[in-house]
């Protein structure tokens, strides 16, 4: 007989998770120079939504292109950690998870981490019904704090996929990967999903789609500060632009407002001006190359140890390690 399904989920955020933390972001963001918010607002249910439509789309390789590595590498990846239990960060709705699951013969447990709690529910209905023996711990968190994850058989493997990295600024990456570095004993492993430096045009369309999904992704935010904080964004009045910064080699997505205007955030008790042409950034979306990869995890006390790519070099798998004391 088969083990019965496993599945719990457990909230390290407070109920309200769009609550205290999001008024201090919204605070901070929108009454500095430049206006920034972080991403992670984006990802309500709709937001989720949306971020599985961009993965479909033409001009969004990374999905694309990180699962021809999956498909390829996934059972050389199974052989290497020998994991028993694998944590993703930022799992989302876990689709490219699957090809890791199925390569996995040792996997007992699978630890599914993310600030929504609708991806992460839709993620184990799906996955339960094809690996009706796995335990899975669903973890409401936010990956850049301290996280708390359950006692689970090891070795473990700690998974990072989609590029989701580069939305952390420079500094936010240091202060993540030693957090992740945190997570490991010896014998554990950590994957890392890299999107890749390369042409501006290429980098440009995939976040700036012709179907304009990504621009009502980067609106969602607005509509999230709208129901949560009570503010009145009128997203009609906001434009989506994506712009490649080569300097810093990563794109930044912004929100231009197309006239002056007056918001207002009744929770914060505040008003936000808007100068017409005024950008609000939204996100940054880092690209990377390997050497740079490799000395931001040897900074947080991590071996690359494996560094795969799909055939047009657009993005990076890494596999590194815990180096023996
Ligand atoms: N890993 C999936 C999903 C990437 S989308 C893939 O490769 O397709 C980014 C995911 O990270 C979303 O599900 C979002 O809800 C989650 N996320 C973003 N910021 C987060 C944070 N600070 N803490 C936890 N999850 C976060
Ligand atoms: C989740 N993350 C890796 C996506 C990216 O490509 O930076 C989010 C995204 N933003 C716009 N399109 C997709």
């Amino acid at each position: 007989m088969s083990p019965s399904p496993a599945f719990q989920l457990t909230r390290t955020l407070p109920e309200d998770a769009t609550g205290a933390a999001l008024r201090a972001d919204v605070r901070h963001g929108l009454t500095r120079s430049p206006k920034t918010l972080p991403p992670k607002w984006f990802y309500d249910a709709r937001g989720s939504e949306l971020f599985d439509e961009i993965t479909t789309l033409p001009e969004y390789y990374p999905t694309r292109a990180e699962r021809e590595i999956l498909v390829a590498r996934a059972g050389e990846i199974a052989a290497a950690t020998g994991a028993r239990t694998l944590v993703e960060l930022g799992s989302g709705s876990s689709d490219k998870t699957r090809h890791l699951l199925d390569a996995f013969g040792e996997l007992t447990t699978y630890v599914p981490v993310d600030v929504s709690e609708s991806a992460l529910r839709g993620a184990a209905r799906t996955l339960l019904d094809a690996h009706p023996a796995l335990d899975i711990h669903a973890l409401v968190a936010d990956f850049t704090g301290a996280l708390a994850l359950p006692a689970t058989p090891g070795p473990r493997l700690v998974a990072f996929l989609g590029g989701t990295i580069g939305n952390l600024l420079p500094e936010e990456r240091t202060a993540f990967l030693t957090s992740v570095r945190g997570l490991l004993s010896p014998g554990d492993f950590f994957l890392l999903g890299t999107d890749l430096v390369k042409d501006e045009e290429t980098l440009v369309a995939a976040y700036d789609d012709a179907a304009g999904v990504t621009a009502a992704f980067d609106k969602n935010v607005l509509a999230v500060v709208n129901r949560e904080l009570g503010a009145d964004f009128d997203p009609a009045a906001f434009e989506h632009v994506a712009r490649w910064d080569a300097e810093r080699e990563w794109i930044e997505m912004r929100l231009r407002a197309t006239t002056a205007q007056s918001v207002k955030i009744p929770a914060l008790d505040l008003a936000v001006d808007f100068a017409a042409g005024e950008e609000l950034r939204t996100e940054i979306s880092a690209k990377f190359r390997q050497d740079g990869v490799r000395s931001e995890l040897r900074a947080a006390g991590l071996e690359l140890a494996k560094w795969w790519t799909d055939g047009a070099d657009r993005f990076a798998l890494s596999l590194s390690s815990v180096p023996s004391p």
